[in-house]
């Protein structure tokens, strides 16, 4: 079972993830991250930024390397919403990691046709994700991994739904500009990571993340998939937990967490 971990707020949720995050770097300096785009991961990189380079932390991620979990497909190069473009400029930049380190799917230069399979045989050559974060949209998608995406699907071309479209349109100028189709990393693809870990906040996401950690196992309901791995760690707001049947459970087994689980 995934550990669910219920916080104040985001900020209380972006700290221990990113504590989680520190402790894997600092026992293996060139881990790797994959890495999600949206708003749900900002207080982590928050939290991050601020222990980079302090006297208190000494965080260096220079040497971490990064797999971005999917890029829109037909936006030009540079477009300030590209996963490449919110990436540099949310996670690369503020936390001092090195761009040539971190990967965008279809960022190889090759056409899109194929640009799954190649993704998938770096990711690999890299010796896989370490640690994987991941947000979720209110369709219960990881990565855009919309429903009815096969449980074992691998890195590759997807079409948005039309609610993923509305919710991504408050980042472009108008829902029209949202591109239709994306590069993602299949479930498949995200359960190889060694941890997987999921975070949620806000009222909009309590039916996605129940379903999630407690629904039944189903592409109709891709995050799901997460109960298929044997490390999730699931940090949510209370709103966000508001349909949890066992809330209480999880808020009294990370209350009474033995010693060296801390
Ligand atoms: C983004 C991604 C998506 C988002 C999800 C939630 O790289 O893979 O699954 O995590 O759409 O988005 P936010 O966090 O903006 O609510």
């Amino acid at each position: 079972m995934a550990e669910v971990v219920i916080v104040r707020d985001p900020a209380e949720g972006g700290e221990i993830a990113a504590e989680l995050i520190a402790r894997l770097v600092a026992a293996k300096p060139d881990a790797v991250l994959g890495l999600a785009t949206g708003s749900t991961p900002l207080p982590i990189w928050k939290a991050l930024a601020a222990r980079n380079g302090t006297a208190a932390h000494s965080l260096d991620l220079g040497r971490v390397r990064g797999f971005a979990l999917d890029e829109y497909i037909g936006l030009p190069p540079g477009h300030p919403e590209s996963y490449r473009s919110v990436i540099t400029r949310e996670v690369v930049e503020p936390l001092g990691m090195n761009p040539a380190l971190v990967r965008v799917p279809g960022d190889d230069g090759g056409p899109t046709e194929g640009a799954g399979e190649r993704y998938e045989r770096d990711i690999a050559a890299a010796g896989g994700v370490d640690l994987q974060v991941l947000g979720i949209g209110r369709t219960g998608h990881i990565g855009f991994n919309e429903p009815g995406s096969s449980l074992v699907s691998r890195t590759r071309v997807k079409t948005l739904t039309e609610q993923t479209r509305a919710d991504n349109a408050r980042f472009f100028d108008s829902p029209e500009q949202v591109p239709r189709h994306c590069l993602t990393q299949g479930l498949g693809t995200i359960l190889d990571a060694r941890h997987l870990l999921l975070l949620a906040f806000g009222e909009a996401k309590a039916s996605a993340i129940a379903g999630a950690v407690e629904g039944p196992v189903s592409s109709s309901l891709p995050g799901s998939a997460i109960q298929l791995h044997p490390f999730v760690t699931v940090i949510v707001d209370s709103p966000a937990a508001a349909k949890l049947a066992y809330a209480d459970y999880y808020r009294f087994a990370w209350d009474n967490r033995l010693d060296f689980e801390r």
